[in-house]
């Protein structure tokens, strides 16, 4: 009954897992970049997938979010957020994705003039054919941004009520610089009223992203942390995020891109010190990375045993916000996946 001392690539990618840290809008590919813009005669001032291919270049966070809201002016139909999503939904499938719960960004939309009722019904037929049409259980993730107004995050809120069976919670992402999680606290309080599950990005290597986790776990009690990965720098921090057992949404490709390097070492020393750690691709169209390429990636570069590859995907159910008894079967598929591996490699 052996499995692989070192995880292969196949036994990853059939490991039954959840993505926690997924963008929507980071997932347009430059070919149906190219193919929107054609369908919608948007000039994007390139005409072939090669040419959009090498606008997708950037170097920290703010080179990233320059390139990637200017794309998305492809996207106005409700059919175009619908292809989009269900492009990202059958691609994750083969990745050996079961469950994923999707960020998407309202006002990056409402404010060209797209109405969020176009984006969330696009969005939520995809979401919700996927179980049937991809073998994928998908939910969705409001995102604010951050560098807009806390007064135009309200409005959006107010916006998600009458679709509020349709989101699972609420997110913040886009600019950290002087955009702190304080800024929405008043915000991050009404959506929990309203039965959301809470979370917000702690970008790697901001200036005050250690600041930044301090106050999502003291003053916003969110329910989990996007990237996170900084808490390193304060073990008293590390100790409480894995006493309440808060999961961690790391993206190390994504690192790799924004930052000098995928955060290996850290992101593995967070897993061997028991904290929930999980693995994502967040925006894979840009950074050339679904989830089985993160998987494999920190695998090599951390040298992570099959044993804890196997408690990554296990930690990215236990982090999801799946009810108890669907959570205990995806638990009991990833068991019955490595009980079979194991048996069938003997
Ligand atoms: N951080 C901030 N904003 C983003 C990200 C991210 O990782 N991905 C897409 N928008
Ligand atoms: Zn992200």
């Amino acid at each position: 009954m052996a499995l692989p001392a070192t995880p292969t690539r196949e036994f990853i990618t059939g490991l039954p897992k959840a993505e926690l840290h997924l963008h929507l809008e980071g997932t347009l590919e430059p070919d149906l970049k190219l193919r929107l813009a054609q369908r919608n005669g948007v000039d994007i001032g390139q005409s072939t997938v090669e040419e959009v291919r090498a606008t997708y270049a950037f170097d920290s966070l703010t080179s990233f979010l320059a390139v990637y809201y200017p794309a998305m002016e492809v996207l106005q139909t409700a059919d175009d957020f619908f292809e989009l999503a269900d492009a990202y939904l059958a691609r994750a499938a083969a990745d050996g994705v079961k469950h994923v719960e999707m960020f998407f960004d309202p006002q990056a939309h409402t404010s060209r003039g797209v109405p969020f009722e176009t984006v969330v019904t696009g969005y939520h037929r995809a979401a919700a054919g996927a179980s049937e049409k991809h073998g994928v259980d998908a939910h969705l993730i409001l995102c604010f941004l951050r560098d807009m107004s806390a007064e135009s995050a309200a409005e959006t809120l107010e916006a998600s009520v009458p679709f509020r069976d349709r989101i699972l919670g609420v997110g913040l992402d886009s600019d950290d610089r002087g955009n702190p999680p304080e800024k929405f606290a008043d915000v991050f309080a009404r959506a929990r009223e309203l039965g959301y599950r809470l979370t917000m990005h702690c970008d790697i290597d901001q200036p005050g992203s250690i600041d930044n986790i301090r106050t999502v776990l003291d003053e916003i009690g969110v329910d989990r942390v996007d990237h996170g990965t900084n808490v390193v720098e304060d073990p008293a921090l590390v100790a409480v995020v894995r006493e309440r057992g808060l999961g961690l949404t790391c993206c190390p490709v994504s690192n790799s891109f924004v930052t000098d390097d995928m955060k290996a070492a850290e992101i593995a020393g967070l897993l061997r010190d028991g904290v929930r750690v999980t693995v994502n691709s967040d925006d894979p169209a840009y950074f050339g990375g679904y989830v089985a390429d993160n998987y494999v990636a920190l695998a090599e570069s951390a040298g992570l045993t099959t044993a804890e590859v196997v408690t990554l995907a296990r930690n990215s159910f236990e982090a999801s916000w799946l009810g108890d008894s669907q959570r205990a079967a995806y638990l009991a598929q990833v068991d019955g996946y490595v009980a079979a591996y194991a048996a069938s490699s003997d």
